[in-house]
């Protein structure tokens, strides 16, 4: 029987699942958030949607990934017949969807990487990146032309992408994670020490910490930090699955979801005082209240900080390190997309990775393309806004359906509480059959709701029609026809992770 990949260590496994989980959301989302949802009392719905359902559905994936010992579409198709499909969507919509966008947004850091060492966007950063840089257009519609820096620093990341996932889960995953992430961990703490040493840093933690528990009474807050929490983990989209299915058999899951949680969460906390010194910083140095240096999401990391490196001394270095932690956040996350789809497609078809891996790149590199046109950014808002707001939330209530009532998920727990030191209860099931499923749901009706209110972004409804739902509608079919075709491998049939123990 032909073996199945296999982490070399746990500890290997776990900077993976960590990898993929810290990304670009965890340095300027959450900070974004953290910041407009009341300071330290958004850390309020933040930990109460991480520990009531971003460390269940962790479990669950790893769980599913661990017993079934397969892929997302392997697994589900062991766990039901008719159900294969979901978990081809899940990888479909993040390999064809978000890996698309996402790594224009790391070749966007790779050209500011580069930019940082002379501070070359000059005296206005926020003319430089949208009329220089991503030479912007009135609308979607107006693709105008290929912006040549970002499809430059596209071909380097898709190249480094590449290099990683075709040299498989050991040589190339656990390998560049163990790299990656305690590099991430120092570049992260000098950009921390540093910062907190600026004049006028105090300003900006105020900002970040101080409490407005009157907040919490919005909904919205709440929907967002549940949807932050699913974004953050890298939860719904087959990854956790794919990386859980390549344990060995005796392996904490418990205790590994316990720390990519906390990992994760801990470390957007700990970067978001950087990002807040600085705006402390800029708004000392200024003269300008905090409340007009911070910038939504984008324009954080490519407006206000640029400005604010310009303003400190020795900022290039600040500016070449900042970026360099996006770029090394943001390839850990995007490799992981590509292992969830490959991963899937080695199960059932039985492809060599290799060239199943060669070909992939060329197509998402391909596919990418198109948000490197001057009207990229318009795309990648469309498409993020309806795969965050509608792909994720669906395939969470799918996954939880289908594994709290149409599966005995009993299996699933006694299965976790035979390897795990830390033991499920009954107060899990009932995370997952009732309560995920039910916060999800509402967070979809919430969505839907400001849908039919207003088109999103005021794009008008042409635009979004177009590019939102038929991306959403063509992924499904893509799935469904795929999951109809026969297994070319004996995968379905035969049990075990085909090694001797
Ligand atoms: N968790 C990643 C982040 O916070 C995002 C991500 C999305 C990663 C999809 C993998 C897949 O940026």
């Amino acid at each position: 029987m032909k073996k199945r990949e296999q982490w070399k260590s746990q500890i290997g496994f776990l900077l993976a699942a960590v990898g993929s989980a810290i990304g670009l959301g965890n340095i300027w989302r959450f900070s974004y958030m953290a910041y407009s949802y009341g300071g330290g009392a958004f850390l309020i719905p933040y930990f109460t949607a991480l520990l009531t359902a971003g460390i269940p559905l962790m479990i669950l994936e790893f769980a599913i990934g661990h017993e079934r010992i397969g892929s997302a579409p392997l697994a589900y198709a062991r766990i039901h017949r008719n159900w294969e499909w979901l978990g081809w969507w899940a990888v479909i919509f993040v390999m064809f969807g978000i890996e698309l966008y996402y790594t224009v947004i790391i070749s966007w850091c790779v050209n500011y990487f580069l930019l940082s060492f002379n501070l070359g966007w000059g005296q206005d950063p926020n003319a430089y990146f949208f009329q220089k840089f991503l030479a912007i257009t009135e609308a979607p519609g107006q693709i105008g032309e290929v912006r040549t820096p970002i499809l430059f620093g596209l071909i380097a990341v898709w190249f480094i992408n590449w290099i990683i996932v075709y040299r498989g889960v050991q040589k190339g995953l656990e390998l560049a994670n163990k790299i990656f992430m305690p590099m991430l961990f120092v570049l992260t703490a000098i950009l921390v020490f540093w910062s907190v040493n600026l004049e006028g840093a105090s300003l900006g933690l105020k900002a970040y910490l101080t409490p407005d528990f009157s907040k919490l009474s919005n909904p919205r807050v709440w929907i967002d930090a549940y949807s932050q929490i699913f974004f953050t983990l890298s939860l719904g989209f087959g990854i956790m699955i794919a990386y859980a299915s390549y344990l060995p058999e005796r392996s904490d899951i418990t205790k590994n979801a316990y720390l990519t949680a906390f990992i994760n969460c801990g470390y957007s906390l700990f970067a978001g005082f950087a990002v807040f010194s600085v705006l402390g910083f800029m708004s000392y140095t200024q003269g300008k209240p905090i409340s007009d240096v911070v910038a939504q999401s984008i324009g954080l990391a490519f407006v206000a900080y640029p400005k604010a490196l310009s303003l400190m001394p020795g900022g290039n270095l600040f500016g070449v390190i900042f970026f360099l932690c996006l770029v090394v956040a943001g390839v850990s996350s995007s490799v992981s997309i590509i292992e969830a789809f490959a991963s899937a497609m080695i199960d059932k078809f039985g492809f060599p990775r290799k060239v199943l891996v060669s070909i992939l790149c060329i197509l998402g590199f391909l596919g990418s393309i198109m948000f490197t046109t001057q009207a990229g950014l318009f795309w990648l808002d469309i498409v993020d806004h309806f795969l965050t707001n509608y792909g994720l939330v669906v395939v969470g209530i799918a996954e939880c359906i289908l594994a709290g009532w149409l599966f005995d998920v009993t299996i699933l727990q006694r299965h976790v509480n035979r390897v795990s030191s830390i033991k499920l209860g009954r107060g899990w099931i009932v995370l997952i059959r009732y309560f995920v499923p039910l916060v999800l749901g509402v967070m979809l009706i919430g969505s839907i709701r400001n849908e039919v209110i207003e088109p999103y972004g005021g794009y008008g409804w042409a635009a979004v029609a177009l590019i939102g739902v038929n991306w959403v509608l063509l992924t499904i079919l893509a799935s469904v026809v795929i999951a109809m075709r026969p297994w070319r491998t004996k995968e379905r049939e035969k049990r075990g992770r085909g090694h001797t123990r």
